[in-house]
């Protein structure tokens, strides 16, 4: 069976997107699915070009079990094509990945992820970057809930 390429994007691919590969990527491994799955992230800048995850976001992450290893790397047009699903985080990521897009026919692979929440009502995962550990720890709560919703959406997906 052909993989379900799945990228996570975000504003500097190193607090949320990388968290949430990680956190998607755990919950696959944990549902005996990491053969059908490629699982990636990537930035809208390339300021963070080869970075680790921003150490608050990695000391959250290993908090709730996850370790967090992407090196950061800007999202490139190849992506569009490349991935199944391109998920971002806020408004802005959705605002950014319509722009770049490079044809209409690629636009049904761009998702906001919240549109997976189940236990949370939010429109956006907000960048947890310049404000303080609750909102790393938010970040983390939304990632698990919508990564959640995203799996329980892609094995209807896998099995129909
Ligand atoms: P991310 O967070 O988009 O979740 O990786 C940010 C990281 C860096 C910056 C902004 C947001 N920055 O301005 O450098």
């Amino acid at each position: 069976m052909l993989k379900k390429k799945i990228l996570f994007v975000c504003l500097g691919n190193i607090c949320r997107s990388p968290a949430a590969e990680e956190v998607m990527r755990s919950f696959v491994e944990k549902e005996g699915l990491s053969s059908l799955f490629y699982i990636d992230s990537a930035g809208l800048t390339s300021f963070h070009r080869g970075e680790m995850p921003d150490r608050r976001m990695r000391d959250h992450a290993s908090i709730r079990g996850y370790s967090l290893t992407h090196l950061s790397r800007p999202l490139i047009i190849e992506d569009f094509y490349n991935f199944d699903m391109i998920l971002g985080m806020d408004k802005q990521n959705m605002k950014s990945l319509y722009k770049m897009a490079p044809e209409t026919s690629v636009e049904n692979k761009i998702y906001r992820l919240t549109d997976f929440c189940v236990k949370y009502k939010a429109d956006d995962i907000p960048d947890p970057y310049y404000g303080g550990p609750e909102g790393f720890d938010y970040v983390m709560d939304l990632l698990e809930d919508t990564c959640n919703g995203l799996i329980n959406y892609l094995k209807n997906d896998l099995l129909s």
